[in-house]
């Protein structure tokens, strides 16, 4: 294979089909140029058909036909779906939502990571699966359970929370301060009168939120960290990695899960109900590339008509190769299709792959194998560099805050961060999508789009970044709350106001039609008004410059965006919602690339 795509695979259920079509399957595979499958992620009854009786034969069966053929397998750990006979013995380890109502047997992913039953049965099975198949030549490496990513609200987890509170304040009466509890007198005078952010108490308080939504990020952690502590002891020498679900489908702390892995996969399904959208698509690739700041695999591409009702188009003829060069040139160095033939029973009968669902081969299956000799041939596009000259800031905190005050309801953090994006996309000139709070060194021009929980620490990176000569482009709605999710005792921009020059004098929260526009007063900017929309800062400079005004709708005459010049660098504020050609005009020596 390439050494820039070393592996090129499918995702294959052998369990799905009886074990004489295995053979078949397998030389298919290898004719296409497949070298890797992943499997097993959701065969846990297979394995363990009753409490503590294994059976792996079937599985070491598959995986010696596939290496029969040269390929190599990716197992996954099979806790995204729980056994029925785990479920009736334990029907506590049922996940509860905000409604807490609890989950019911049927689909999957409905089990609470927090759950010891849970915990107790996960270790069983990846012990077993680690200790039976661990060493053998044909396993390369692992993936930990399968898109984490649901939260929890189960008496349980309560529990688990207020031991976490525990842990990270010490007292209540730091906690009480810090969440502001004197409000509606919810000061809490014992560790277990604290709720979760049940749906049915209303509106929670925003320091008891984020420290809810932190609580279930590191769940996942201690959960996703048991099973890769079982494989590093068992599975020597194999990788561990986790398959995501890009950028808008975050709801968990990414960055966090990521430290413990080797290196970070995707499942990137481009062709959902609506036209694709290439760029969003990128942006996912770059956020997960940026959550290790290394290469990745494609650990699901789509192969075929997606659904499970309701179809998706399916791919145009070509379009599958273009959506795998995307990959590869975003820095994907794995690519697995999902799925290697449909399966003819279950949720996802509809959810097509490579074959057709009886088995032959048709188009998709031949324009792969063309990818596959591509890639070998090494026509494929360039991967990214190690950095790029371009960052854009990403924050948990602020998602998380921000889900639960979005302050206008059309705001979206996705879609704000997607436009910033989408105004400087270019497949030749890559950008670097990381954590705030990661080093800056070797960039020119970093966007921080609201960071709307800012900490000292992030601040001072930023101010040195500019102080040091780089550009900063940050918006609205920055700097507006502390770690606790309180409001900053300060004008906003709050810990930014010196970097940026300028003061948010008021502010306005816009009905979705409402005439608001902006325009330039430098020449890069648009001289004719253009829409301001979701939310406007009327801004009051200190020490910057106004290069963008209000004009005829609300704040009419006052800036709307400003330029500050700090030590070497320059801080530009955009105050509002704006059109793709005023984000770039902010700064066109970098920005028109
Ligand atoms: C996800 C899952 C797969 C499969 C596909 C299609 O990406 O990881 O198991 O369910 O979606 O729904
Ligand atoms: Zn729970």
């Amino acid at each position: 294979m390439n050494p820039n795509v070393r592996y090129f695979g499918a995702d294959y259920y052998p369990e799905h089909w009886p074990e004489e079509r295995w053979p078949e399957d397998a030389r298919l595979m290898r004719e296409a140029g497949l070298n890797v499958v992943r499997m097993a992620e959701f065969a846990w009854v297979k394995m363990e058909p009753a409490e503590g009786r294994f059976d792996f034969d079937w599985l070491r069966r598959a995986v010696g036909i596939l290496h029969g053929e040269g390929i190599s397998c990716v197992l996954g750990t099979p806790t995204a779906a729980a056994p029925a006979w785990l479920m009736q013995a334990h029907p506590e380890i049922y996940r509860v939502n905000e409604q807490r109502q609890r989950a019911t047997f049927g689909a999957r992913q409905f089990m609470c990571v927090n759950a010891p039953a849970f915990r107790e049965a996960s270790r069983r099975i990846v012990s077993a699966m680690a200790t039976e198949l661990g060493a053998h030549d044909a396993i390369i490496g692992w993936q930990i359970d399968n898109e984490f990513g649901s939260l929890c609200y189960c008496d349980i987890c309560q529990a688990e929370f207020q031991r976490w509170l525990r842990e990270k304040y010490g007292s209540l009466d730091a906690l009480n301060d810090a969440w502001g509890t004197i409000f509606w007198s919810q000061t809490y005078s014992d560790w277990t009168q604290i709720p979760l952010p049940w749906a049915t108490s209303g509106g929670a308080n925003p320091g008891l939120y984020l420290d809810y939504r932190r609580f279930m990020a590191d769940s996942y952690v201690a959960f996703q960290r048991q099973q890769i502590e079982i494989l590093r002891k068992h599975s020597p020498g194999r990788f561990i990695t986790h398959n995501f679900m890009g950028f808008p489908k975050d709801v968990l702390d990414y960055y966090k899960l990521a430290e413990d892995l080797d290196f970070v996969s995707w499942d990137n399904y481009p062709q959902g109900g609506a036209p694709v959208d290439p760029v969003a698509v990128a942006l996912s690739h770059d956020y997960t590339r940026g959550m290790k700041r290394r290469r990745f695999w494609v650990m699901e591409e789509q192969s075929g008509p997606a659904g499970w009702g309701i179809m998706c188009p399916t791919p145009r003829p070509g379009q599958i190769r273009e959506w795998t060069r995307q990959a590869i040139a975003h820095g994907a160095e794995g690519i697995v299709y999902f799925r290697w033939r449909p399966a003819r029973f279950g949720t996802e009968q509809y959810w097509h792959g490579i074959l057709n669902h009886d088995g032959s081969v048709n188009r998709r299956y031949e324009e792969i194998k063309r990818v596959g000799d591509e890639i070998k041939r090494g026509d494929i596009p360039d991967s990214p560099p190690d950095r790029a000259g371009v960052a854009i800031l990403v924050d948990c905190d602020s998602r998380f805050a921000l889900q639960a005050q979005p302050g206008n309801p059309q705001f979206s953090y996705f879609e704000h961060v997607l436009a910033y994006y989408r105004a400087l996309y270019d497949p030749a000139c890559p950008i670097d999508v990381i954590p705030a709070g990661a080093d800056l060194t070797g960039y020119e021009l970093v966007i921080a789009p609201t960071l709307f929980v800012l900490t000292p620490q992030v601040a001072g990176k930023l101010a040195d970044f500019v102080y040091r000569g780089g550009v900063l482009i940050t918006t609205f709605r920055t700097g507006v709350k502390d770690e606790f999710n309180r409001v900053v005792n300060e004008p906003l921009p709050g810990l930014l106001r010196e970097v940026c020059g300028v003061e948010v004098a008021e502010y306005h929260s816009p009905l979705p039609d409402e005439p608001n526009w902006v325009r330039g007063l430098v020449p890069q900017l648009p001289s004719e008004p253009t829409r301001a929309r979701v939310w406007l800062d009327v801004l009051r400079p200190t020490t910057a410059e106004a290069i963008a005004e209000y004009v005829t709708g609300f704040g009419d005459g006052s800036p709307a965006i400003t330029r500050n010049y700090y030590g070497s660098g320059k801080a530009i504020y955009i105050g509002t919602w704006v059109e793709r050609q005023v984000i770039v005009g902010c700064d066109p020596a970098r920005l028109e690339l």
